[in-house]
């Protein structure tokens, strides 16, 4: 009999590759119980023609309703939703609310999608404390949630992500022309890589794991499709859309003055990035990734299928 996957946040990035991945796989032992706040919207009603997949309603400030969604379920994707008000205490409570369902309803394995704590790292007067108490309140607010799940007992694998390179096309931080007309991405990264991964990826390795077993039960397991610098960034955008792309390179305090919502959290976050780079990128440099998802995109493979999508400011 298949194997019942509750997947938190299917109708989007990490819980949508999940959903796919199990649908693409109708031999793997799995089915996927897509969770949405609304079944009939088109994301949902796409996810409910793909095989081996069911939606089912559930809101994640709810926990009744996580509880009946989970109900049966082998195993849970459980995910939080930083950007929707940047608030990790949301976060953590609908972390304890996935946490305490799935207890309840007696779930096997929990894949807990989740980032380190920058503050273990960064030094206190580098960079502005935010929130009242936090460097980068996405990363560090996941890492304080893992707590939800082991106090609730449930066994669980932590999964931690790293930057979609989506955010070239979604977030705001693609190329942008300049007054002498040409191309250029910008971050306060020095010439640091960073790790990053094509967002569909993640839910692939999620799939990965689950079909492991218990094996990474208790375990972290950090994940990337590849670490790149700025100027590498650059350079294979560049050629991928067949226009020059520069890398400039700015200070942090001037990349958090940019002025547009997170800004100050998004400056905190690369600047996490390049002067913890040796912590960050490599806790990522294993082969995990590619053994759980021998699909992993490096950026050019990647690039050659989403390059076009990329809109040139
Ligand atoms: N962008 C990055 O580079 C990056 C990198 C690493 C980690 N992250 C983290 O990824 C997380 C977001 O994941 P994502 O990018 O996969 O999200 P997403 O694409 O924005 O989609 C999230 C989905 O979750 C659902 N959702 C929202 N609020 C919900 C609620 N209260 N209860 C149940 N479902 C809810 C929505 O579906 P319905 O409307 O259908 O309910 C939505 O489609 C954030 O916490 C962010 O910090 C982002």
């Amino acid at each position: 009999m298949s194997k019942t996957i509750a997947v938190v946040g299917a109708t989007g990035a990490q819980g949508g590759g999940l959903v796919r991945a199990i649908a693409a796989h109708p031999d793997g032992g799995f089915t996927a119980r897509a969770i949405t706040r609304d079944p009939s919207s088109e994301a949902a009603q796409a996810l409910a023609a793909l095989p081996n997949v069911e939606v089912v309603q559930a809101d994640c400030d709810d926990e009744a309703s996580l509880e009946r969604a989970f109900a049966g379920c082998h195993g849970v994707f459980a995910v939080t939703f930083f950007w929707v008000d940047f608030s990790p205490e949301h976060e953590m409570a609908q972390a304890r609310n996935m946490a305490a369902a799935a207890k309840a309803a007696g779930v096997h394995h929990v894949v807990w999608s989740t980032l380190e704590d920058t503050r273990h790292w960064v030094a206190e007067d580098s960079m502005p404390t935010l929130q009242g108490k936090y460097k980068v309140p996405h990363f560090d607010g996941k890492e304080e949630a893992d707590a939800a799940f082991r106090e609730a007992g449930v066994p669980t694998t932590f999964l931690r992500t790293c930057f979609y390179w989506e955010n070239f096309i979604y977030f705001g931080l693609g190329p942008v022309r300049g007054e002498d007309g040409v191309l250029a991405i910008t971050f306060p990264m020095g010439d640091a890589r960073f790790p990053a991964i094509a967002s569909e990826d993640i839910g692939k390795t999620a799939y990965g794991i689950f079909v492991r077993g218990d094996e990474f039960i208790g375990q972290t397991v950090s994940i990337m499709g590849e670490a790149l610098s700025g100027h590498q960034l650059a350079e294979k955008m560049g050629k991928a859309i067949g226009e020059e792309v520069r890398y400039n390179d700015v200070d942090a305090d001037l990349y958090r003055s940019f002025g547009f919502p997170g800004a100050d959290e998004v400056g905190n976050m690369f600047q996490f990035k390049r002067d913890c780079e040796a912590q960050y990128v490599g806790a990522r440099e294993n082969d995990l990734a590619r053994t759980l998802n021998p699909e992993l995109q490096s950026f050019d493979t990647w690039l050659a299928a989403n390059a076009s999508r990329i809109p040139l400011g």
